[in-house]
């Protein structure tokens, strides 16, 4: 059978998916586009760029990327971030490269994001699984006890607890009860954050993890704000003990994307405007319920 090289299958296919008519309650959160400043959707294309010097580089950033970590820290209240363009993912292989040490004894969560396990298996550190709440009426596994996170520490002289904050059915556990556990233990708080980038936001909404005492916190800003796909933020506690988490980010070379990422995140989407935003999606859901 010969192919027919005229066709552009993924093109096509994506074309036939956005033109159907369509209420989008998937990820991204821009919604096809309808949070995001409509100069960058008109020139979407346009700033599709590498590295130039004028739009700075990820791996060394001196100005637009800087300033936008800046903004974006100071948004979230913590003491540094890094703007990441492979999602959650690529935060969380960071959080594993540059926090934890081969052989070192981690405890996580068994429902952990596959992202964690790439970075543990990358670093060849050493997980002790840890089962999190099951609830036999839902099917759905919820966050860690802190029962069995003191029993944990107490036999296995873990260094470090990398939990899922929310879990992917949105349940949180006693956040506030584990970050005592790891002060208590000595130990660092690692976070997969990756569906609360906007927990910061509202005061109704659960407790931010990366105002916790996480020593790290992963955000995909693409799932649940305005950044375009693969848009995250990895928040770091810079205490002198902690230094070092996220600074040999792992990133594409071509890292025009941080340029959307400032854009969903430290602007319009959340610091100037999250709560009156998180009201109105609240009061959209009340009334759809
Ligand atoms: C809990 C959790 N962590 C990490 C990730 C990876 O996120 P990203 O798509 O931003 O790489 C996901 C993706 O769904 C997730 O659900």
């Amino acid at each position: 059978m010969g192919f027919e090289h005229s066709r552009a299958p993924l093109f096509e296919s994506l074309r036939t998916f956005v033109e159907r008519d369509q209420a989008p309650f998937y990820s991204p959160g821009h919604k096809g586009g309808r949070t995001i400043d409509p100069w960058l959707r008109e020139n979407i294309a346009a700033v599709d760029l590498n590295n130039l010097p004028d739009t700075d580089t990820l791996h060394c950033p001196e100005g637009p990327i800087l300033e936008a970590e800046r903004l974006i820290a100071d948004a979230w209240g913590v003491p540094q971030s890094f703007l990441m363009v492979q999602g959650s993912t690529g935060g969380n292989i960071a959080v594993a490269l540059t926090a934890l040490r081969p052989d070192e004894p981690v405890l996580v969560a068994r429902n952990a994001h596959k992202s964690v396990l790439a970075g543990l298996v990358q670093v060849g550190a050493r997980p002790v699984w840890l089962e999190p709440r099951w609830d036999a009426e839902f099917g759905v596994a919820h966050g860690l006890d802190a029962a069995v996170v003191a029993r944990a520490f107490e036999t296995t002289g873990a260094t470090a607890l990398w939990a899922l904050h929310p879990t992917y059915y949105g349940t949180t556990g006693d956040l506030a009860a584990l970050a005592d556990l790891c002060r208590r233990y000595g130990a660092r708080l690692l976070l997969d954050g990756a569906h609360s980038p906007h927990f910061a936001f509202h005061p109704d909404l659960p407790t931010p993890g990366e105002q916790s005492g996480a020593a790290a916190t992963v955000h995909s800003v693409h799932k649940i704000l305005s950044g375009l796909s693969q848009a995250a933020v990895l928040h770091v506690d810079t205490a002198p003990a902690r230094r070092g988490i996220g600074t040999a980010v792992p990133a594409t070379n071509p890292d025009d994307q941080p340029a959307f990422c400032d854009h969903g995140v430290g602007r319009p989407g959340t610091a100037a405007d999250g709560a009156r935003r998180t009201c109105l999606a609240r009061r959209h859901a009340d009334q759809g319920a």
